[in-house]
């Protein structure tokens, strides 16, 4: 097993080189035949924690698929808890690793596709590995802890011709879809979209610092492991066990380990933006405190703003991750346009759609009578007799998509998507390439916040 930092350059210097070989062939062109003499796809699993579960309680009812091996440096409680799943609902056991090197070794000849699902900063060097193992990798968001790690993705992607998906599943989901195409792009609802507001504002229950039972504290992974396995990276002294279980648990607290709340909540959020506008940003504002949780290495709140040149015109986007509470309705990104406003959201009920009063009400009548659209409520005015009539815009109507264009399962069409790839019956809705063009600019919030210094975007911050 090598030291997480050791990988991450040995790949990185060698994908780098070695990048431009196959830059610009469409993905769907290299994806090679099943392994299997059948269409069956035969899956490993890197990382079985949080995620993973929910990746696999979607992937296990999607038939033509077997489950190979699984691997997560905590054999019991997560390890053994994934096997004993995959064993009661398919009946068979599937080979466990603890190393993920290894797993892919003794493996990779006889998988198809990794799903990698492990805290941000293994995330490189896991898809790198799995892709020359000649493995398809499915990888969650945020691509990596660190530019350098995302594009070293890319570079993987390239050269071994294997399909690497990212897990930004709004990419495929049938409502996000549904909203740019047929109302964004073809019905033209919005008008020109000048302004974008996005949010995840979560509570305090929602942040707390995570803990393992005291009684099963053994199932954790011992203090040798963690420091092997990179959870002391960032600290130039020894740390004891209890440390190294807090920075385990609670990865997404350290600098050296993870992006903080913008990357881990922002990153869905802000590729909503680039994708929707069709434009990355040319530059952000930022800033950020440690306003509650002073003992956290991330910023706990995080306000900025992005300036683009659309294909439509100038527009500002303005985003905020907030970790202290959940006002304002959850999370969703909100497209305000001279015409309407879309608010959009993995929630089908913080998705709403208003048209502004201007906008004469038999227009959208057809629209609605061609079922593009339902109407919901005409606009309500606040009231009282402090209104001042002069000042106040006429309040909007209040419309909604059609039912049926939700989810049950906002992963399952993304991970479809991903699987007909391999079948060569589709093209990836968000293959590493696109997910870097669109997250590339949200690596750079977290310093403009630290520094208190606009960030004007050239090649070589966003390139891929
Ligand atoms: N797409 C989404 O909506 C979404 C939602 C939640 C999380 N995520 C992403 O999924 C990833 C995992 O998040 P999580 O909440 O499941 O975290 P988690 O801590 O619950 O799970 C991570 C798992 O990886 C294992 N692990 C750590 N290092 C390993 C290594 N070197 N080799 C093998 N296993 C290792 C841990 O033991 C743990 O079981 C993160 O990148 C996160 O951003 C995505």
């Amino acid at each position: 097993m090598k030291d997480v930092n050791q990988i991450n350059r040995r790949r990185f210097i060698k994908t780098s080189t070695t990048a431009g070989l196959t830059l610009g062939m469409p993905t769907i062109l290299k994806s090679n035949p099943l392994k299997a003499a059948s269409d069956e796809i035969r899956i490993g699993l890197i990382g079985c924690g949080a995620q993973q579960e929910v990746l696999y309680e979607t992937m296990k009812n999607i038939p033509g698929i077997r489950f190979v091996a699984a691997c997560d440096i905590m054999r019991e409680g997560r390890l053994k808890k994934m096997a004993g799943r995959i064993r009661s609902a398919f009946g068979y056991l599937v080979n466990r690793y603890s190393d993920a090197e290894t797993m892919l070794e003794k493996e990779g000849k006889h998988m198809d596709a990794v799903f990698v699902a492990t805290p941000d900063f293994w995330h490189a060097p896991h898809t790198v590995m799995a892709l020359e193992a000649g493995c398809h990798v499915y990888c969650e968001k945020m691509m990596s802890d660190t530019l350098e790690g995302a594009r070293s993705m890319v570079a993987a992607m390239d050269r071994t011709g294997k399909l690497c998906q990212i897990g930004h599943q709004r990419r495929s989901n049938p409502r996000y879809l549904y909203v740019l195409n047929e109302l964004i792009r073809k019905q033209k609802i919005c008008g020109q979209i000048v302004n974008v507001n996005g949010q995840w504002n979560r509570s305090l229950g929602s942040s707390t610092e995570k803990t393992y039972p005291k009684e099963k504290i053994h199932h954790l992974p011992d203090a040798a492991t963690l420091r092997r396995y990179g959870f002391n990276r960032g600290v130039d002294r020894q740390l004891d066990a209890a440390e190294l279980h807090k920075r385990f648990l609670n990865w997404r607290f350290y600098k050296a380990l993870s992006g903080g709340p913008i990357s881990d909540l922002g990153a869905h959020q802000i590729d909503i933006f680039n994708w929707y506008l069709g434009a990355r940003p040319k530059s952000v504002h930022a800033s950020g405190g440690r306003s509650y949780f002073d003992d956290r290495e991330h910023f706990d709140n995080v306000m900025c703003l992005f300036d683009y040149d659309t294909p439509q015109g100038n527009a500002r986007a303005f985003y905020q991750v907030l970790t202290t509470t959940s006002a304002g309705g959850g999370y969703y990104e909100s497209f305000m346009g001279t015409k309407a406003t879309i608010n959009i959201s993995e929630r089908e009920a913080y998705t709403k759609i208003y048209k502004e009063s201007w906008v004469p009400s038999s227009e959208w009548r057809k629209l609605v009578d061609k079922g593009y659209l339902k109407k919901v409520s005409a606009g309500h005015s606040a009231g009282g007799s402090d209104a001042i009539a002069s000042y106040e815009s006429a309040p909007p109507d209040e419309y909604a998509i059609p039912g049926g264009i939700g989810l049950n399962t906002p992963y399952q069409h993304h991970i479809q998507n991903f699987f007909e790839a391999i079948r060569g019956k589709a093209k990836l809705n968000c293959d590493a390439r696109h997910a870097l063009e669109s997250e590339a600019p949200i690596y750079w919030v977290n310093q403009a916040a630290e520094t208190n210094e606009a960030i004007t975007f050239t090649h070589e911050h966003l390139h891929t």
